[in-house]
């Protein structure tokens, strides 16, 4: 280099910051969402290139070699970056167990590349930090196999522990590919539970070997609501339905392992519970026959809790507890009406035996007896905030959705909480506030900002139930989405919103910051040809 004449080394010290410009914005500001706990920026930059190798501090790692592995397969299957092992490599990476769960450090000089992590989840997530560091195109290979990468320091560690992401596949089911892609997604920005929504009254979408009616007949509807169904029922006239089988659901939740995530699976009941009486109609106080529900809402028909209901949920929360290895199991608990309880004479006689005098307490009776049930198979019970009232099971964690305040009261009550509040964390809701301009949706305004300014701890509380507070999430309703793509659409860019409430320092959140960030994310959606919505003018 030092034998190039001066005009052309300028003009090469240019191309080499080109990709670094891109990749840092306005070339003083890197592009990182999450923003990570401390960064500083360094001068110069390290020049990657295809033969840039990778040496593993602890060769006999075989695990830090398998995420890194993950990590490494598009930029390998690209052919611009073969990233091969090396035992003198300019990149090196290594779990060495210091710092707090989930934490990394990245050190990028002119000479080269340091990752070292608390664990294979730090080393995943310092992965991710990364690549976002490389040019938005780097991914797909398409930003060849030479660009430069700014010096820089980083020291990072998430907030909470609970990073969360809800999917419903109930009102609309998505294929495994789908899923296995939102897990992409939420990795990506450091989302550590996906929370899979797995039954409701229009559909079940779990195998259940020992109640096979539950796919045969509750996973399908005869057809579905067109519009917000306000008025007479309009059906789409088409059969509706799917389900995931056990080995697909072992695949995903092995997928979602290998890169940090891990998945929540939630069953329903009481409520939300008509497509299950469609199959098994003897789990309800009356009769029958009922339907796989064709609209949206509450339904009326719930399980009856007789012994011989909670012998069905006992083995389906045993098969679910085989496929599903993470410590919660969510059992929903919401929007339950107490019509058919109180109309019932098994019911009365339930709440004269146990002493209640409320058909309130016969929901916490419920909640409590599956809770013991999870608690003897090793599971932690959560549900939505609903569980609250007539008796809160003992160890159960509470999922604040109607706003915040089942959240404060349940921290109070020394319980953990996942902050979820449906005006700040539901992406269902529109994006702008003309909705005409918006694919339909369920109602609602939930711009950007408004997503960004949540704040998951609430003020009022004292230090100590503030700790109980252990995440947030946002929810993906989709009685209006009936494609992968639009689930993107509501999902990009609010997700990226929420990745900075759950893993940033409060202290560090910036709006204008994080607007002038978003764009590489943007553009490395197009690249990857990921839909999102695009951000106002
Ligand atoms: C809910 O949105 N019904 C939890």
């Amino acid at each position: 280099m030092s034998t190039l004449p001066a005009a052309r080394t300028r003009r090469l010290v240019l191309l080499a910051l080109l990709p670094l410009m891109s990749a840092c914005g306005s070339g003083s500001e890197h592009s990182i969402i999450p923003v990570p706990q401390q960064v500083t920026l360094g001068s110069g930059s390290f020049e990657i290139s295809s033969d840039v190798s990778i040496q593993f501090v602890d060769p006999s790692d075989d695990t830090a070699q398998a995420v890194f592995d993950i990590w490494a397969t598009p930029y390998r299957e690209s052919g611009a970056l073969p990233l091969t092992p090396s035992e003198s490599g300019t990149f090196r990476v290594g779990v060495d167990g210091q710092g707090e769960p989930e934490s990394y450090r990245l050190e990028i000089t002119q000479d080269g590349i340091d990752l070292g992590a608390a664990d294979p989840a730090g080393l995943f997530y310092g992965l991710q930090t990364l690549s976002q560091l490389m040019p938005a195109s780097a991914v797909t290979g398409s930003a060849g196999s030479s660009f430069g990468l700014p010096a820089i320091s980083i020291d990072d560690a998430p907030r909470f522990a609970y990073r969360g992401m809800h999917l419903d596949v109930a009102r609309h089911f998505f294929p495994p590919e789908f899923i296995k892609h939102y897990i992409d997604l939420l990795a990506h920005y450091k989302i550590n539970r996906f929370h899979w929504h797995l039954t409701e009254d229009q559909g079940w979408r779990i195998e259940i070997e020992r109640y096979p009616r539950l796919t045969e007949v509750a996973a399908f509807r005869e057809q579905t609501q067109i519009g917000h169904g306000l008025d007479e029922f309009n059906g789409d006239g088409v059969r509706y339905g799917g389900f995931y089988t056990k080995e697909e659901i072992r695949d995903i939740v092995a997928y979602a392992e290998a890169r940090h995530v891990t998945i929540i699976p939630e069953i329903e009941m009481p409520g939300h519970a008509q497509a299950a009486l469609a199959a098994y109609p003897e789990l309800a106080c009356t009769e029958g026959p009922f339907e796989v529900a064709m609209t949206w809402g509450v339904f009326e028909d719930i399980y009856c809790p007789y012994d011989e209901t909670f012998e069905f949920l006992e083995n389906v929360l045993a098969e679910v507890i085989d496929l599903f290895p993470g410590e919660y199991v969510h059992i929903g608990g919401d929007e339950a009406p107490k019509t058919r309880w109180e109309e019932s004479q098994f019911v009365r006689d339930l709440m004269v035996q146990e002493g209640f005098n409320d058909v309130e307490q016969v929901q916490g009776y419920f909640i409590r007896r599956i809770e013991r049930f999870l608690n003897e198979n090793g599971k932690r019970l959560i549900g939505w905030d609903e569980i609250l009232e007539g008796g809160l099971p003992p160890n159960a964690t509470v999922m604040s959705w109607r706003g915040t305040i089942g959240g404060i009261e349940a921290s109070r009550r020394g319980h953990d909480v996942v902050m979820t509040p449906n005006s700040l964390l539901y992406f269902d809701y529109y994006q702008s506030e003309a909705q005409d301009d918006e694919p339909f949706a369920i109602g609602g305004f939930l711009p950007l900002d408004t997503v960004y300014s949540y704040e998951p701890v609430p003020d009022q509380l004292r230090e100590r139930d503030k700790e109980r507070i252990i995440g947030a999430q946002a929810n993906v309703w989709t009685e209006y989405m009936k494609t992968g793509d639009q689930v993107e659409y509501m999902l990009l860019p609010r997700m990226l919103a929420l990745s900075e409430i759950v893993w940033s320092p409060a202290e560090s959140k910036n709006y204008e910051s994080f607007l002038r960030r978003i764009s590489w994310h943007l553009a490395r959606f197009d690249a990857l040809g990921v839909n999102y919505r695009a951000l106002d003018d």
